[in-house]
């Protein structure tokens, strides 16, 4: 197990992440891949520390794989659904993480559809001086920061498995394909690539990648950010590809003709990988919409598709990130 000391106290977004942060976060999950490779899947390290899954917006991966590695870490489990909550009598969500926080919650992991509902409990937090760590588990159109480092783990990983670090990615070409306006996995995923000194291109229709939108991501990194309105060029040589979903249940205009269309123009196939580095792997962060954002038989193909280890990946990094932010609190 890694010894560098970790300093966050929450993990809210990756803008504020150094290079030996991420190091420290992919070493330490590297450790837990090693766990979870064991007959025993479980270690004693986060005994006695109450873990509270505090999700307001559905989520399968992320809330699955939160609650099994704080498991794995021997750490206590409190679920939350919030159409069983109280919160449809009236409570506030600030009142109910100070619920959980009564109950002994050292950690709360928070999703929510609104960007910044997990900076502001963590902010309410620290002001009550009560020492409990808040995770991102994605908000609203912000930031997926646990998104974001299991897909480095992965991508880094395949380059080296036995050291995953940052500079395996220096000088790749990653293209992120889609839904990049309403996605925080792109958000927290260029904060990341672009820190690892990749060259991050980005590629969707101009509704869904506004020209301002670099701006939007502030990005003093060694990787370059790119911004395509057509495909070819973001897929040209790219050593990975990622694509993203179509939010429809956040476009609130109608910023595409059809899904049909959408595919003709954007969507991933094999004929359009050929454009790319013949090793070329490709990335979702699911939920998959099959033969809209990816055609469906390259999403099941085992030499291209690396969807399957993001999901592996997701447990030792949220093991990872437990650790780190939950070790001293017991
Ligand atoms: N990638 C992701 O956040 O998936 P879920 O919404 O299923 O958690």
């Amino acid at each position: 197990m890694t010894t560098t000391t970790w300093t966050q106290q929450h993990i809210l977004s990756l803008a504020d992440f150094s290079p030996a942060e991420y190091d420290t976060v992919l070493q330490t999950a590297a450790s837990f891949r090693e766990v979870l490779s064991r007959r025993t899947k479980k270690v004693p390290a986060l005994q006695g520390v109450v873990v509270a899954n505090l999700f307001f917006e559905p989520s399968t991966r992320t809330r699955s794989s939160f609650e099994l590695a704080a498991k794995r870490l021997s750490a206590d489990t409190l679920n939350f659904a919030p159409g069983t909550s109280s919160l449809t009598k009236g409570e506030t969500i600030l009142d109910t993480a100070k619920t959980y926080l009564a109950m002994g919650a050292n950690i709360m992991v928070i999703r929510h559809q609104e960007a910044g509902v997990p900076s502001a409990i963590a902010h309410e937090m620290d002001r009550l001086g009560t020492g409990a760590s808040i995770l991102n588990a994605g908000d609203g159109q912000h930031q997926h920061p646990s998104q974001a480092l299991l897909d480095l783990f992965t991508i880094c990983s395949l380059l080296d498995t036995d050291n995953p670090r940052i500079e395996l990615l220096k000088g790749k070409k990653v293209a992120i394909v889609g839904d990049i306006l309403h996605s925080r996995v792109a958000r927290s995923n260029i904060y990341s690539l672009t820190a690892a000194g990749a060259d991050v291109h980005l590629a969707a229709p101009p509704t869904l990648l506004p020209k301002l939108f670099a701006d939007t991501v502030e990005s003093k990194q060694p990787g370059k950010l790119s911004l395509h309105w057509e495909i070819e060029p973001a897929l040209a040589n790219a050593d990975f590809v990622m694509t993203l979903r179509l939010q429809k249940e956040r476009m609130t205009q109608h910023l595409l003709p059809s899904l049909r269309e959408y595919h003709q123009l954007y969507g991933i196939t094999r004929d359009r990988l050929q454009l790319c580095q013949p090793d070329v792997k490709i990335l979702h962060p699911g939920p998959v919409n099959r033969g809209v954002e990816i055609s469906s038989d390259l999403m099941d193909d085992p030499q291209l598709s690396l969807i399957g280890k993001q999901v592996t990946s997701g447990v030792a990094i949220r093991m990872a990130l437990l650790y780190l932010i939950g070790s001293g609190k017991t």
